[in-house]
């Protein structure tokens, strides 16, 4: 099963449609509610850096029988250099962004947390791309 979702950069008063949207369908399906809140966590993380930091996005979810693949991909400025991007406490967040409560540079470090698999490639002045895989069967840990 594949859904597809957009998100609107800058747009606050819909981010988190899409994962509370995904949060159903995997309700509904039966996933484990410990996996649905480790998918939701990471996807919300990534979602909300569209918003707060990029132009355009697009969400992928792939469900599998041994795995949940997401791919969120954005038009945006890109992150130079993602390992510092990583780090807790790291954040280029604009004063508005800040405002809206976020910015404390803790979203990656959490996707991290959340997934099995986090990868992250970007090109600066171009976007950025996302992919998380959490594994159905946790025997993978
Ligand atoms: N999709 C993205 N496009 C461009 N830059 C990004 C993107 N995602 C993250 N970044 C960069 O990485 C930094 C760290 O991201 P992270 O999600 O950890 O923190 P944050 O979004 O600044 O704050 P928080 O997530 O705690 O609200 C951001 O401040 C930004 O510089
Ligand atoms: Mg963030």
């Amino acid at each position: 099963m594949t859904f597809k979702f957009e998100i609107e950069g800058g747009n606050f008063s819909k981010a988190g449609n899409a994962s509370s949207a995904v949060k159903k369908i995997l309700k509904q399906i039966n996933v484990p509610p410990a996996i649905i809140k480790r998918l939701v966590v990471a996807l919300y993380e990534g979602e909300v850096n569209v918003v707060a930091h990029a132009r355009k996005g697009w969400i992928k979810v792939v469900i599998e029988p041994e795995e949940i693949f997401v791919n969120i991909e954005d038009e945006g400025p890109g992150i130079p250099n993602i390992e510092l991007a990583m780090q807790e406490g790291y954040s280029t967040a604009s004063q508005k962004v800040r405002e809206m409560g976020f910015g404390a540079g803790m979203g990656l470090p959490n996707m991290k947390k959340n997934a099995d698999l986090l990868n992250i490639t970007s090109q600066v002045g171009k976007g950025t791309n996302v992919e998380i895989i959490i594994f159905l069967n946790q025997s993978h840990k």
